[in-house]
């Protein structure tokens, strides 16, 4: 129970990796706000979380692209709760082309959701947690954001980007009392996104099997796995506990080894 009486919110919740950190929080004994463009899945994410924990949850449609829907999620979470001490940034889009092949919109539609997005979350919450003196921002980027990523180019342009925020308003909050950190995991080869996906597209990109696919992102890890939920949440609970009081403006690698700069 090391978040005891806090009010989390977590965008993108309603599945993967979002969903599996507001479970975590929520074990740990925060109060959670799962907000997800998807309401259907938002909500049977907090029913399931609310029942499991006994914790409090708000199921919110939030669109992360909108700012007047980000505005009026921080509203609904003091209205409910009163205050904002941990944002999550999770919310997270992939699409891959190569370069002479990107269409423009898929551009601007990765780095509307993954940086935008980041940006127009943390602004809206920055103002309420400026009022309070306190608060921890945390992004879930990834090793895609420490290093490129082959005909991936708009995505690592996105978390690249995150890291420069990250460090950015860990600066302009500091004086605030308010820690900005990131998480850069490495591939969640059981995750949704590769699951519904990026076997997939890599398996067709490549002309070999999707069990080939994960093998050969296997081997790329010292750990010799893929990363998991629980590895994610088991540092997105130290950044927002007080065990991190001393870090601010770090993107923090979970990657098995992969990545170490
Ligand atoms: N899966 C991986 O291997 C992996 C590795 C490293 C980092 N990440 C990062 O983790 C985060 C979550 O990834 P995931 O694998 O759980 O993805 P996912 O696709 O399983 O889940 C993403 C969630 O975000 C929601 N979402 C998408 N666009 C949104 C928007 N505009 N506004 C609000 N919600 C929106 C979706 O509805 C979905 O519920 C992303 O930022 C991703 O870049 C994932």
């Amino acid at each position: 129970m090391r978040l005891k009486g806090k009010v989390a919110i977590i965008t993108g919740a309603g599945q993967g990796i979002g969903e599996a950190i507001a479970r975590r929080l929520a074990q740990e004994g925060a109060a959670v706000v799962i907000a997800d463009v998807n309401l259907e899945t938002a909500q049977i994410a907090a029913n399931q979380i609310t029942e499991k924990y006994r914790r409090k949850t708000l199921p919110l449609c939030v669109d992360v692209t909108n700012s007047q829907q980000v505005a009026e999620m921080v509203r609904r979470t003091m209205e409910e709760f009163g205050k904002i001490d941990i944002l999550v940034n999770n919310a997270g889009v992939l699409i891959a082309h190569e370069i002479t092949e990107f269409p423009e919109e898929h551009w601007r539609k990765v780095i509307d959701v993954n940086l935008t997005g980041y940006f127009l979350c943390a602004r809206e919450v920055a103002r309420v947690m400026r009022k309070q003196g306190s608060g921890v921002i945390i992004q879930i980027n990834s090793k895609s954001g420490k290093k490129g990523s082959y005909k991936n180019s708009a995505y690592a342009a996105s978390k690249f980007g995150g890291i420069g925020l990250t460090q950015s308003i860990a600066l302009d909050l500091a004086p605030y009392g308010i820690r900005v950190n990131a998480v850069c995991p490495g591939n969640l080869l059981d995750s949704p996104l590769w699951v519904d996906s990026l076997y997939d597209q890599y398996a067709k990109k490549w002309g070999i099997s999707k069990e080939e696919v994960r093998k050969r992102y296997e081997q790329q890890v010292p750990l010799g796995r893929g990363c998991t939920y629980q590895d994610v949440a088991n540092v997105v609970v130290f950044l927002a506990s007080e065990g991190s009081s001393y870090m601010t403006g770090q993107a923090v690698n979970v990657t098995g080894g992969q990545e170490m700069r």
